[in-house]
């Protein structure tokens, strides 16, 4: 399994440019299997979870092509059952289940199960697609829907936790084909789920309301091949934009859509670091202790929950007493055991972190979890003192092009070792 050694204490400068976004691009590669025609995907990620994706597509009988950052994928003839082996690698592959649903009137995948960041239940999807009118049954560790006929109907997706990204993508790609129209209630409000929603319509679906909690979707007979770029990462680009704070003398980033940041720019600057904006860049002053924070993660508009570990790191050094609370994933804290191996104090309450800043942080042997807890360890390894050694990194391979090509770039001091 492959390493990566961070050094350091190198200052951050110069410009890095944000990929395509992850999170948009698993569903609307999936939104691909909607029709027979031809899909050109551009500003595709090249990150191990597309690969997964692109695998399923292609078992689910799809011919996908891909040069460089666009795929090409013809879905002509397709089967209604996505391979175990495949699907058990990462949890997004749920997302088939609506265009399948949608196209087929049924589909089987295997039942995610829990994993790292919490339960992570699929039960307001199919309470979505049991309104359009499909049954499912669970059945050796597959779960399998199907209907003799979609009707679109009303359905809210709030959840014990507030909305569902992947479930609200899953009823409104499932919702395009049905008879009549759909409405979603208490909707996520991602910029990925508008994303989806954006190359849908370009589709020949007709979505309405996407980016508020109401959708609303009116059936159409078939969909049509549609060419679509899709919208830069914005968790990327949170992380790099904490990378400058911890150790940016001027840190630009390009590529970014700063609107889709708002929650992490306030927090910023909150803290003490100076953001300017400009068009699709931003550039950011750090390196200079900022003040303490509180912070609560929330759906859209409010502040993500896949930014949370990046700023325990950063509040790791930060002077007086901050909080992070996790509204959306509450045992979300798998960094902090790890974080604290490197000297953080950081003391877990509840679904709370309460982080006492500390002057210094010690380079240390630590154990990346998931994909974001990763990251923190990297963005924890920029400020400490020595070496850290970051262990089991194809997590962050799984959302993040070449963080290391592109931290160095910038400045930093990072290897690869090979396994
Ligand atoms: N939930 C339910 N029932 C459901 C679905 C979700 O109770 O049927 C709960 C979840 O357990 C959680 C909350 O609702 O407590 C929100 O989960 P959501 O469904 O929104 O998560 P998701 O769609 O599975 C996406 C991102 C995650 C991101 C979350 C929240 C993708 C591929 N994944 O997951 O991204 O954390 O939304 O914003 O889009 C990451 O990129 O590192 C990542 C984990």
């Amino acid at each position: 399994m492959d390493k990566i050694l961070v050094h350091g204490g190198r200052p951050l400068s110069g410009s890095i440019k944000i990929s395509g976004s992850k999170n948009s691009a698993l569903p609307i590669l999936a939104a691909t299997l909607l029709t027979k025609e031809t899909c050109t995907i551009r500003n595709v990620p090249d990150l191990s979870d597309v690969h997964y994706m692109l695998t399923i597509l292609s078992e689910l009988g799809a011919e996908v092509e891909r040069a460089s950052g666009t795929v090409i994928v013809k879905a002509e003839k397709i089967k209604t059952e996505a391979p175990y082996e495949i699907v058990r690698k990462m949890r997004a592959s749920v997302c088939v289940l609506g265009p399948l649903l949608g196209r087929e009137k049924e589909a089987t995948v295997s039942l995610p199960g829990g994993c790292v960041i919490g339960d992570r239940p699929i039960d307001l999807h199919l309470k979505g697609f049991e309104a359009l009118g499909a049954a499912n049954r669970v059945q050796s560790g597959n779960v399998k829907v199907f209907a003799s006929q979609l009707t679109g109907s009303v359905v809210n997706l709030r959840g014990k936790f507030g909305s569902t990204v992947l479930g609200t993508d899953n009823v409104m790609m499932a919702a395009v084909l049905a008879e009549g129209t759909t409405v979603i209630e208490s909707a996520a409000a991602e910029p990925e789920v508008v994303d989806l929603a954006n190359f849908l319509n370009a589709m020949g679906a007709k979505v309405e309301g996407a980016g508020t909690r109401r959708i609303i979707i009116e059936g159409v007979k078939e969909l049509h091949g549609a060419e679509h770029s899709v919208i830069p990462d914005r968790i990327e680009a949170g992380t790099f934009l904490v990378a400058g704070a911890i150790a940016g003398e001027e840190l630009t980033l390009n590529r970014v859509n700063p609107d889709h940041l708002r929650a992490l720019i306030d927090a910023l600057r909150t803290a003490g670091y100076e953001i300017s904006e400009n068009g699709e860049s931003m550039k950011i002053k750090g390196r200079h202790a900022p003040k303490f924070l509180e912070l609560t993660t929330e759906p859209y508009p409010g502040f993500p929950t896949d930014m949370q570990a990046q700023m325990c790191a950063l509040l790791c050094k930060t002077a007086g007493l901050s909080v992070i609370t996790e509204t959306i994933f509450p045992q979300r804290f798998m960094h902090v055991s790890e974080l604290k191996r490197m000297g953080a104090d950081i003391n877990l309450e509840g679904a709370s972190a309460v982080i006492n800043g500390r002057e210094s942080l010690s380079g240390a042997p630590v154990m990346a979890s998931d994909l974001r807890a990763s990251a923190a360890l990297v963005l924890a390894g920029l400020q400490a003192d020595g070496i850290t050694e970051v262990n089991r990194v194809y997590h962050i391979d799984r959302g993040y092009e070449q963080i290391d090509e592109k931290l160095n770039g910038a400045g930093a001091h990072i290897e690869r070792v090979k396994a």
